[in-house]
């Protein structure tokens, strides 16, 4: 028997109180892997304590870096690298194992790193990373399950995105400073940790401008040197509590973030009639009121985020009248719906669009997380359910959340997580 994690709720408790939102994972496990393109220690500040985090460390130790957390705090020395192949088990637990390619390359010539894992959300395919490296001169094959890229001196280009991709746009800018001469990313990622990673690139020495618009700019070649540097408040935590908190009908104060990044969400609550305002580097969420139903269309940045769609859905189930909620970006983001079916849900899922008709109330019932954000549309869905909800799977939370069973509690919620045996 294997042990299994699982996350038990007891629901009808409104949120309420203060809670600081944790650094950003998808900022973080670009920065992470940046780090190894410098010549000295790098200290990355406010790193969120969750799964993937760990993973990429325990990698980058696997390649001979010294690393050495303390709290949020992780120094990187990555001048004792001595290895370019990162283990399979390793690699596979984790979408952004490829950000280790182009950091890898620059050290050795080489990487040897098998092909990345990441949440089973549809087809996730990596043609735009390869014609980013390939454009700037590398030679990459993925035979047996493994990016084998050569690329000892890697030349500037024009590169053209065909979608604004997150994985490509960051790829392409790890490979593009090392490269000798001037790249150009078109149609880029537009995407807050996009933005992030370039300033961390930036305070290493790197020339990067563009960040946040359609182009990045990049004159690569220059030496890189350590640096310390602090990672941006995580928008997807920040929106799972803003739901969470409107959902149950709470009065929540989210601490450390920026409001900035939040406002396709903010607008989105606001027309459900959800009480959202934005003081400094702090949101307050109110909720209550009866919550209309509306629609959402998932959208590259700055739209309303994929990662979002399935926590806001729980909270439409129990919104007025029918909403139409269409996944523009990954293909399989609805395997959650039929969780929250069982809890009473009215949800059908017509091709891309779910079609949620609001029910007075979910009831709880054993469900299973299929990935990281189907996690936390059962944790909402729990929050508002009448009775204790038992969510399995519930690693897959860890993934992203920083202790979301901690932070929840603060805000009065009846919240356990519990490791034990399991068959299933
Ligand atoms: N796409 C291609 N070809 C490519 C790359 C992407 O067709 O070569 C398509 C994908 O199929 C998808 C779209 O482009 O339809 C966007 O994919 P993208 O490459 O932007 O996604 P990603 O880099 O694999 C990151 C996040 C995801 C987040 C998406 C979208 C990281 C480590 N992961 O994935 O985060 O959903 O961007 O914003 O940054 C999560 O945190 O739960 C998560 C899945």
């Amino acid at each position: 028997m294997a042990k299994k994690e699982f996350l038990t709720i007891e629901g009808g408790v409104p949120l309420r109180g203060e809670v600081k939102v944790s650094g950003g994972k998808n900022a973080a496990v670009a920065i992470i892997p940046a780090a190894l393109l410098a010549d000295s220690p790098c200290v990355i500040e406010n790193l969120p304590d969750v799964a993937d985090v760990h993973v990429l460390a325990d990698m980058l130790t696997w390649l001979g870096a010294g690393i050495e957390f303390k709290g949020d705090t992780l120094r990187i020395d990555p001048t004792t690298i001595n290895r370019f192949d990162p283990p399979y088990e390793l690699a596979r637990k984790m979408r952004a194992s490829y950000y280790l390619v182009p950091v890898l390359m620059s050290r050795f010539g080489r990487a040897h790193v098998p092909m990345p894992g990441g949440c089973d959300i549809g087809a996730r395919p990596i043609d735009q990373t390869i014609k980013g490296w390939t454009m700037l001169g590398a030679d990459v094959n993925t035979q047996g399950g493994v990016f084998n890229a050569v690329g000892e001196h890697l030349q500037g280009a024009d590169v053209h995105l065909d979608m604004p991709s997150v994985g490509a746009t960051v790829n392409t800018m790890l490979a593009a400073v090392f490269a000798e001469g001037n790249t150009n990313i078109h149609n880029a990622a537009k995407e807050p940790h996009i933005v992030d990673l370039a300033n961390f690139l930036g305070s290493m020495g790197a020339w990067v401008k563009g960040a946040g618009t359609d182009t990045i700019r990049i004159r690569g070649g220059r030496p890189l040197h350590g640096s310390t540097y602090a990672v941006i408040p995580d928008q997807i935590e920040t929106g799972t509590l803003m739901i969470a908190a409107a959902a149950t009908g709470g009065d929540v104060v989210l601490t450390d973030t920026i409001p900035f990044h939040m406002e396709a969400l903010s607008a989105k609550l606001l027309e459900m009639g959800v009480y959202v305002r934005d003081e400094d580097d702090r949101i307050h969420v109110r909720g209550g009121g009866s919550l209309r139903g509306i629609n959402v269309k998932t959208q590259y940045y700055p739209g309303f985020p994929t990662d979002l769609q399935q926590p806001i859905v729980s909270m439409l189930s129990v919104a007025g009248g029918t909403s139409f909620v269409t996944e523009n970006i990954f293909e399989a983001r609805f395997r959650y719906v039929e969780e929250l079916r069982r809890m009473g849900a009215n949800i059908r899922v017509v091709d891309r669009v779910a079609i949620v008709e609001g029910v007075d109330k979910l009831t709880s019932a054993p469900v299973a997380a299929t990935d990281l954000r189907a996690g936390a549309a059962l944790v909402v869905a729990g929050l508002i359910a009448e009775g204790t909800t038992e969510i399995s799977n519930a690693h897959f939370i860890r993934r992203g959340y920083e202790n979301i069973d901690k932070k929840l509690r603060q805000l009065g919620a009846r919240v356990e997580w519990s490791t034990r045996e399991s068959d299933d």
